[in-house]
């Protein structure tokens, strides 16, 4: 039995990037496994966020992830906050990285690019999720392509702890997808599907409902040829429909490719395979919404198991760099 640990942020809709890159293989890895979930709000405030807002969406967020199927009673659901250890362990963690390898994480460089004002919190982010991660003993992190570079610096950072104050952390490993991985916009395929791109045409939403899906997905840019081909370098456009196609039905992507003559089928077919796959979790997530009770129950018995996991490590990790207790 392995542990699983995965968290994803509440700033923004959830979309199809999230559900095929994260959630349906964390829902695939409980049971097997111990299994926690986080909701990582705390790396939400690196970027401006209204409070209203974030407060709605964390709770949100966990309606989700209830929708999708992890099942509380058998993983840990919970809110990153809710658990001090992961701010506690974050600061030995900023004084284990460099400035070096914090300045060398892509996603910091772009978002960075993006906004005028760029906050502390945004460049020590790294540290707070290796914090996440390294305080469960985490062997297996089920991510999206974009969060391979994190993985490698926590793993990097772990490995430091544990050679200079003593073992410490366990080492974990990104578990990436083969397909789904790296979902992309519809109207911009050179560029991944995100929360954060204004691209309301591009981005298919975990709670859109069926006609948007199909408007969205039959409006996808593909490109000025008609054949279907898997080639993401030269046919973007079609080569995410495509894969799209593949991680919905579960046929493999050249497989798929061969049975198309043009794009309009394609599209059909992969608009029909998305509805598919989301109108159980939109119909799900419309339920749980009306007991936003319970769903805050769920949380508050996550957060008391996340804690009793959690605080072993961090005294473990306090201990070994030197800190006393009172
Ligand atoms: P976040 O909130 O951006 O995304 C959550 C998960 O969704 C995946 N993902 C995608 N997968 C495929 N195609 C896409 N277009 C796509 N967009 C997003 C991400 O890879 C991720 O797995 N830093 C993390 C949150 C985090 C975390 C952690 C993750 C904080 N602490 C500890 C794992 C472990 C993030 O911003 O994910």
């Amino acid at each position: 039995m392995a542990t699983v640990f995965s968290g994803v942020q509440p700033s923004g809709d959830f979309h199809l990037g999230n559900y095929l890159g994260a959630f349906r293989n964390w829902v695939a890895a409980q049971g097997d496994n111990e299994a926690y979930f986080c909701v990582v709000d705390l790396h939400a405030l690196t970027l401006d966020i209204d409070p209203e807002e974030l407060r709605r969406r964390t709770i949100d967020s966990a309606v989700i992830l209830l929708a999708v199927g992890l099942d509380p009673e058998v993983v840990t659901l919970f809110v990153q906050s809710h658990v001090a250890e992961h701010t506690r362990l974050a600061w030995l963690l900023e004084c284990t990285a460099t400035m070096g390898e914090l300045s060398r994480m892509t996603q910091y460089k772009e978002k960075a690019a993006r906004g005028e004002m760029v906050r502390v919190g945004l460049f020590t982010y790294p540290a707070l999720m290796a914090a996440d991660i390294l305080l469960y003993q985490v062997d297996e992190v089920p991510v999206g392509d974009d969060q391979r570079q994190h993985l490698e610096l926590t793993r990097d950072v772990a490995i430091r702890f544990n050679n200079r104050y003593g073992p410490t952390f366990t080492v974990p490993r990104a578990t990436v997808p083969k397909l789904g991985a790296r979902v992309m916009d519809l109207q911009h395929p050179e560029r991944k599907m995100s929360k954060s791109v204004d691209s309301p045409m591009g981005t298919v939403g975990i709670l859109d409902d069926p006609g948007e899906v199909q408007r969205k997905v039959m409006r996808a840019v593909t490109d000025a040829e008609t054949t279907v081909a898997y080639d993401p370098e030269r046919k973007p456009g079609v080569s995410n429909l495509l894969e799209l196609l593949a991680v919905a039905t579960g046929v493999g992507v050249e497989q798929a490719a061969g049975t198309y003559r043009g794009y309009g089928q394609l599209k059909r077919d992969v608009a029909d395979a998305v509805v598919a796959l989301l109108s159980p979790i939109r119909e799900r997530a419309l339920e749980l919404g009306s007991d936003l009770g319970e769903v805050e129950r769920i949380l508050s018995v996550g957060a008391a198991r996340a804690r009793e996991a959690a605080a072993p490590t961090y005294a473990a990790a306090a201990r070994a760099i030197g800190l006393t207790s009172p």
